[in-house]
């Protein structure tokens, strides 16, 4: 069946491949933000290793929420560690970095993925996406609330 919610087809899918790309950035994040869960060592740990399971968490909901939309838009969402490296613009971490890194590094992320989105943001207002400009909205705000946390254990 056609999809007929008022944003024709060539629009849908600009706004399908700007989700991706949040998408990408979002699971990179989810990943290095487990990957430190596990890793991370020093006085700090408690703290740290609770906090990252919070993030972890909220970050998994989240890209299944930006999943769907893509779905809802009628367009896949991408699903492969290959397809996430090429649409992040998130850096991989090589070995395991110190905990004070491991936080300056999620600031970088969250902050990189508050602007895929608002990029994204931009394009979903200009077609006059409501429901897409809501979900990027509450995603911009996490990230930057989450970017704030972080910074202020190292300031
Ligand atoms: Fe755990």
């Amino acid at each position: 069946m056609e999809i007929n919610i008022g944003i024709d087809t060539k629009n849908r899918e600009q706004i399908a491949g700007a989700l991706s790309k949040v998408l990408a950035d979002t699971y990179t994040l989810y990943m290095k933000t487990h990957n430190f869960h596990w890793n991370v060592k020093g006085p700090m740990f408690q703290t740290l290793h609770l906090m990252f399971e919070q993030h972890y968490n909220e970050l998994w909901l989240a890209v299944d929420a930006v999943a769907e939309r893509n779905r809802a838009l009628g367009f896949p969402a991408p699903g492969t560690y290959k397809q996430f490296v090429a649409l992040s613009s998130i850096k991989e971490d090589d070995g395991v970095p110190k905990a004070e890194d491991m936080i300056r590094r999620l600031v970088e992320g969250h902050e990189t993925t508050a602007r895929t989105a608002r990029e994204a943001f931009k394009l979903a207002a200009e077609i006059n996406d409501q429901p897409t400009c809501d979900l990027l909205t509450q995603r911009m705000q996490i990230h930057e609330k989450t970017a704030w946390m972080l910074r202020s254990l190292v300031e």
